[in-house]
């Protein structure tokens, strides 16, 4: 492949390079602590990145579990239009069985990597420098046996010695590494560094025109957008980074930040990404809605404030003429103003078009029947259905066809002025029914205690929030529960218009999460 051809549509125009756009939240990202997900989660999530165009979509670390594994490969057969990358270790058999995770892609990359900073060589790999700088050519040599489309990251690159990494960067690009990745594995670097750290390499590497050089900045200082930036405008032709930020500690740097940086600011940036913009929000809610993580207010291009103007003189002038206020068009990153889609009388066929036109297909006539009958439920409560309730119902059908060991058949709650609030649950536990009754200091409270004392999990109650879908008081409220046990932490969601119902649907999705076994190895370890 050469510096700045993409198999993903839309060349950049004459005379503009090609920012690559690598995504990396279903690796990267699911190493946030809670936000592991299904392989059905990661599929869904896949093909919503590759209807938005990325260029490559890491699916994950395939030696970390069967899982994992299970996950990249349905990935890779299921993407062809994004190239689809699995994360190896820089040993034989994490780049073997990454090689095997992808073997049914359309276009396969395999990521090795090792670290190259004094600290992580001496203190975690135990290695001698001239060690890491052979153990890195073999991995990549092992790598170019099965794809052409290798890339190399030098952990901790923003801390390591500029002479030795450019002697790794040689190496590598001479044993057939075709993307060399930059990391800033604990968000320690400056922009103005960063920057300067990439000019370098570019300029002292004496093959480096034989490559593309990528990196991948965390977000420990807030400056990962930020270094990322800087770093393209140094001559970085692929950037790494996540929807909504997500990933390790305090994430990686948000995609939506840096496409619509870039392309706000052509005047700037010689280079244009691929993206389909108008799949930004979209694709950030399904992340959020999978993950449980909410994304803040004023989260920049995404965030529900992102485009609203409070203040009177702002409206003013937003009226009279948007650019005043206005360097985005909310439309163009994916934001309507909340449209009433469907309604009671809606066929099955109706319901299908408009999940089509947002991008949602379903794996089975099962699921689309299940969605539709949910919809139906939906529609009788609620008369207004807008695209936001459709997706959260996608996500609840999603989690009760997962065949899950425990399901929510019923709750009830009474909860009366100066009476103690008392829930009725029934639960099925591994195929059994089981039911009981509890009190608490509110209806949410008691529900949890019944669903608790039937399951017996526990677990510490971490995080609890309530999120309305949609404005107005028939609005589903979507809930998010983040449980842990033993140092292991998972999210659960639900959506209900009954917020005690979708409050006890999340508790069991935590639940049912928590008790999947799940050892996995990380790959920083
Ligand atoms: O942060 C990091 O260094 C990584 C590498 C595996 C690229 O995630
Ligand atoms: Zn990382």
């Amino acid at each position: 492949m050469s510096q700045h051809s993409e198999r993903s549509a839309g060349a950049a125009p004459q005379g503009r390079d090609r920012l690559i756009i690598f995504d990396t939240t279903l690796r990267d990202g699911e190493q946030s602590p809670g936000a592991s997900m299904t392989r059905d989660e990661k599929l869904r999530i896949a093909r919503a990145l590759e209807r938005m165009r990325v260029d490559v979509i890491e699916a994950g670390f395939p030696i970390a579990s069967p899982d994992d594994f299970e996950a990249v490969r349905a990935v890779a057969r299921a993407v062809r239009e994004s190239r689809v990358c699995g994360l190896a270790r820089a040993l034989e058999r994490d780049i073997d069985r990454a090689a095997e995770a992808l073997r049914e892609a359309a276009a396969p990359r395999i990521h090795t990597f090792i670290a190259t900073s004094p600290i992580h060589m001496e203190r975690k790999l135990r290695m001698r420098p001239e060690q890491v700088l052979e153990r890195a050519v073999e991995a990549v040599r092992r790598a170019r046996r099965y794809t052409d489309d290798v890339e190399f990251s030098p952990e901790d690159a923003a801390r390591s010695e500029p002479d030795f990494l450019c002697r790794v960067i040689e190496a590598v690009i001479e044993a057939g590494a075709t993307t060399i990745n930059i990391p800033d594995t604990v968000g320690y670097s400056l922009p103005d560094q960063f920057g300067e750290l990439i000019r370098t390499l570019l300029e002292r590497v004496p093959n480096a025109h034989r490559a593309v050089f990528s990196v991948h900045c965390h977000n420990d200082l807030g400056l990962a957008v930020a270094n990322s930036l800087a770093a393209v405008r140094a001559g970085a032709r692929q950037v790494e980074c996540t929807i909504n930020g997500l990933g390790e500690r305090a994430g990686n740097a948000a995609l939506e930040e840096v496409v619509m940086a870039v392309r706000t600011r052509r005047d700037v940036f010689p280079c244009d990404t691929g993206v389909d913009t108008t799949q930004i929000v979209p694709v950030s809610r399904l992340v959020s809605s999978i993950t449980g993580f909410p994304v803040q207010p004023n989260k920049a291009i995404v965030g529900a404030n992102a485009f609203a103007h409070e203040s009177g003189i702002h409206q003013d002038g937003v009226l009279k003429s948007r650019e005043t206020y206005e360097i985005m068009r909310p439309e163009d990153v994916g934001w309507t103003a909340n449209r009433i889609v469907l309604g009671k009388h809606s066929g099955r066929n109706a319901f299908r078009t408009r999940l089509r036109e947002l991008g949602i297909e379903f794996e089975s006539e099962e699921a689309l029947n299940e969605a539709f009958a949910r919809f139906k439920e939906l529609a009788d409560k609620k008369h207004e259905i807008y695209d936001e309730d459709l997706q959260a119902l996608v996500t609840d059908t999603a989690l009760a066809l997962e065949n899950e060991r425990i399901q929510l058949l019923y709750c009830r709650v009474c909860s009366e002025t100066g009476e103690i609030p008392e829930a009725r649950v029934v639960l099925r536990i591994d195929g059994q029914e089981r039911s009981t009754t509890a009190q608490g200091d509110g209806p949410v409270d008691a529900t949890f205690k019944a669903i608790e004392a039937l399951v017996q999990a526990r677990t510490q109650l971490l995080l609890y929030s309530v999120n309305a879908i949609t404005t107005g008081t028939d609005s589903q409220g979507e809930v998010t529960v983040r449980l842990e046990r033993g140092g292991r932490i998972v999210n659960g969601q639900g959506a209900d218009t009954d917020i005690v119902v979708a409050s006890a649907k999340a508790y069991v999705n935590a639940l049912n999460k928590m008790l999947a076994p799940a050892p996995r190895a990380h790959p920083q370890l």
